[in-house]
């Protein structure tokens, strides 16, 4: 089929490229003519693992393309995904006026029938409101849409495989032709025939994809009340972390024989630094606006973006008690992004964390295997390391503040022996106490027994 993308955020980069992947013609477009030059001289301006391969290989092949022209791409597409930004206001509700501006260009351009596709993250309803700019703007063309809701659920550092192994497909349509083109658009998926670029071709057996399909009021609501959920559940390990702290148990023992019940399943329970990045903050914000709005009490949901403010708080609090006088000392920083396998700093708990610090004076030198550079355009008056041992050379304190699998083999003796003062306050419960006390560091974490080599403060 002929798919159209507009957006080439991370959203539409993944899925213009997947969907190329599995063997559709895509044509992606964004109202940035810079992103689209810098896509068409081979530039991926996010790091996300696999991507740059398919996006190269689909290109060259002809089969995903990229235009700054969005009326080309409106006419090019029989189904027009759209993945443009809903960025929070200042309100906390979701902005949607991409989205109108998208629906107008597409009723005013469009000359043939088409499917238009919901992809990005929008408040229960919208779609609603996409028919409504599309019959409105499209008067004289006698051009016929028909409207879905999609919504994905990729994490960063995944989305490809997300993408292309999901565990389901939500369809919010509501009339048969939108399903069936959707059903098209995904059999490859569905039956899991194409050649897969993350497994080289030899997937591991997975349980086969479910296809849910919903109205698109609840295909709207099912990825608001996802997400949403995922940060109940971080917040909750959280609160169990503080717990544990005060009643000397360990909140991993607790959280990890909790996950093996299949009720609450055992991913979302690692307590630290709280969550971030640019979908879970927000969809909760938004959330919680819409529910306002719906006159739906979700005290519930406040609770846990307030648990998750506080973890900062929390955080910054544990540096101060350990250093005393924070001002003018050497830190050491390992982690900017706002997880692992990500060069997004976008909502990163790492990033509140240094921000709070240079403002109390304290000599920040911070290292991320892939975020520095996002980093330093935001915080430029910080030191940025060329690695993790660097990082740590006459440091006062050492913060882990992203969970990059690398942080935890370092050669921790080595970093002991380079720091002024071995002291290592772990923001994601990466390393293992009992080892680093008998490494002779002071460390601290959360929700789990301090076992320092100095008589603890916290
Ligand atoms: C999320 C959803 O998982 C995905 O389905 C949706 O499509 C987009 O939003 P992503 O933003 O990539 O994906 O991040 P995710 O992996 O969900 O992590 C979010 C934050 O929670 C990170 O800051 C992470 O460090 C934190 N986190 C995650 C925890 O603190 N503890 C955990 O147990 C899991």
């Amino acid at each position: 089929m002929k798919i159209a993308v507009i957006g080439c955020g991370y959203v539409g980069l993944v899925s213009g490229a997947c969907l190329a992947e599995i063997g559709h013609e895509v044509i992606c477009t964004d109202n940035d003519s810079s992103k689209i030059k810098a896509l068409n001289s081979g530039h991926i301006p996010i790091f996300e693992e696999n991507l740059e391969d398919v996006v190269k290989r689909l290109h060259a092949s002809g089969r995903l393309k990229f235009t700054s022209d969005i009326p080309e791409a409106i006419r090019a597409g029989d189904a027009i995904f759209i993945c443009v930004g809903t960025p929070p206001l200042d309100t906390g509700d979701a902005d949607l006026s991409a989205i109108e501006n998208v629906a107008r260009l597409i009723a005013s351009e469009a000359r043939s029938p088409k499917l238009v596709v919901e992809k990005s993250t929008v408040p229960v309803q919208t779609g609603k409101q996409v028919r409504r700019a599309l019959q409105v703007y499209g008067r004289g063309h006698g051009v016929q849409f028909h409207v879905a809701s999609n919504p994905e659920f990729l994490r960063e550092g995944t989305a490809v495989e997300d993408f292309l192994h999901p565990d389901r497909i939500v369809l919010g349509v509501e009339d048969q032709g939108a399903e069936r083109q959707l059903r098209e658009i995904y059999q490859p998926i569905l039956d899991q025939k194409f050649k897969c670029p993350v497994h080289a071709g030899k997937c591991p057996p997975m349980p086969p994809v479910k296809l849910v399909v919903t109205t698109i009021n609840s295909a709207e609501l099912i990825k608001h009340a996802s997400n949403s959920f995922l940060a109940l559940k971080i917040s909750y390990a959280n609160v169990i972390a503080d717990l544990c702290e005060r009643l000397s148990a360990n909140v991993d023992e607790v959280t990890a024989a909790m996950g093996m019940d299949p009720r609450i399943g055992s991913q979302f329970l690692r307590a630290g630094l709280g969550f971030g990045g640019f979908c879970l903050p927000k969809d909760v914000q938004a959330f919680i606006r819409l529910a306002e709005t719906a006159g739906v009490d979700f005290s519930l949901l406040k609770e846990a973006e307030f648990v998750n403010k506080r973890r900062i708080s929390a955080f910054v609090e544990r540096v101060r008690k350990a250093l005393w006088i924070v001002k003018d000392k050497q830190v050491g920083v390992l982690g900017l992004a706002f997880k692992a396998n990500t060069d997004d700093i976008r909502f990163s708990p790492a990033i509140e964390v240094v921000t709070r610090l240079a403002r109390e004076g304290a000599r920040i030198q911070a290292y991320d295997p892939q975020a520095a550079e996002r980093a330093q355009a935001l915080l430029p008056d910080i030191q940025y390391a060329k690695d993790a041992y660097a990082t740590a050379k006459g440091a006062e304190a050492l913060l882990i503040l992203t969970e990059w699998p690398e942080f935890r083999s370092l050669d921790w003796e080595k970093v002991r022996d380079s720091m002024l003062r071995p002291l290592v306050i772990d923001g994601r419960n990466l390393l293992n106490p009992g080892k680093m006390a008998e490494l002779g560091y002071e460390y601290y974490s959360f929700g789990r027994p301090e076992r320092s080599a100095v008589v603890p403060v916290v």
